[in-house]
């Protein structure tokens, strides 16, 4: 299927917001979003549960309104009701809605022609997603990883332009994960703008071409995964069989910032993990020793612990 293939060649960023906000009632959900991503991008949200992500994701979506700032999807405005924006944009929301007695096969081709898409479509989306074998299958009976699945689906059957999944990966195990990570990949493969949640960091690292973290309704971090880690004060951990070596001699080499036993291993952490692993090798030889470079969880926890003062890594 070729029909709204985007062309790549569109004017503008996909999404532009502006000092976005959003309050229930005292609570201040959204507290001034300010972000742009462009067309083609892999664009991760992440942050601790109730951080924002949803409220900020189903504004972008027009399922919400925001209380003031402004925002900008695919050029034209969400918000009130865009009906020219459905068919553009794909949406699987954390508590989807199904029509539970139809077959998969039928409450997907239900969507596709909710959107006016090509009936095709649909077992196209169904293997896509995984979903080949449970055509036939009620939705009621689907297990919580299908029924995900079909979540998913329904964003995608109408081949949309920009693509909004909130968690879609929170139920899947850990092969239906992976095979999600090669669906999203192809799409954005094919041109597609994708903006997503994610609690897995280590998938919005091996995704996301940048990642915003949000706490407490604002964006504390913005970039690419690899920029947020280099620029991180995480350190690098060195991993040395105890029988190896003690911690105080451990203690004992330049560049080493810390030392802890963890398991059957002396932890040396340190940001020069070169020269450390030079000395090291020298004094006890390398074998058996394990290096843990810093991570995108690594980067998340400093920010959301410090940000939320929840078991922070002080
Ligand atoms: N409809 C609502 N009414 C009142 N409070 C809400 C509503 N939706 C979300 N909230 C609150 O707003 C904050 C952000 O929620 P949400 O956007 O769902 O965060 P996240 O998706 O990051 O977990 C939370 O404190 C949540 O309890
Ligand atoms: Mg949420």
């Amino acid at each position: 299927m070729t029909q709204k293939k985007p062309t790549g060649q569109a004017a503008g960023p996909a999404l532009v917001l502006e000092g976005v906000r959003k309050r229930y009632g005292d609570k201040q959900a959204l507290d001034g979003i300010t972000l742009t991503v462009e067309r083609g991008e892999f664009f991760g949200v992440l942050g601790p549960n109730g951080a924002g992500k949803t409220t900020l994701v189903e504004i972008m979506e027009g399922l919400r309104r925001a209380d003031s700032g402004s925002l900008s999807v695919l050029g034209a405005p969400p918000w009130p009701r865009n009906m020219a924006l459905l068919p553009r944009i794909g949406v699987q929301t954390q508590s989807s809605a199904f029509f539970t007695r139809l077959t998969a096969r039928e409450h997907l081709a239900t969507v596709a022609a909710l959107y006016g898409a090509d009936p095709a479509g649909v077992a196209r989306t169904l293997s896509l997603v995984g979903l080949a074998e449970q055509g036939g299958v009620r939705v009621d009976v689907l297990s919580g990883g299908q029924r995900q699945r079909l979540a998913i689906a329904s964003a995608l059957v109408h081949e949309p332009e920009l693509i909004f999944l909130d968690e879609p990966t929170a139920a899947l195990d850990p092969q239906a994960r992976r095979a999600l990570w090669q669906v999203l990949r192809a799409l954005k493969g094919a041109g597609r703008t994708i903006v997503y949640t994610t609690h897995h960091l280590d998938e919005a690292e091996a995704l996301c071409d940048r990642v915003a973290i949000v706490v407490a309704g604002s964006v504390v971090a913005l970039d690419s995964p690899g920029r947020l880690v280099g620029a991180a004060k995480a350190p690098t951990r060195l991993l040395v069989p105890a029988d190896r070596i003690t911690a105080e001699r451990a203690r004992g080499f330049e560049g080493v910032d810390r030392v802890v036993v963890e398991g059957g291993s002396v932890v040396l952490e340190t940001r020069a993990a070169g020269p450390v692993l030079a000395a090291l090798g020298a004094a006890v030889g390398l074998d058996g020793v394990r290096t843990r470079t810093a991570t995108l969880e690594d980067v998340y926890l400093e920010l959301t612990g410090e940000l939320t003062g929840s078991e922070g890594r002080a």
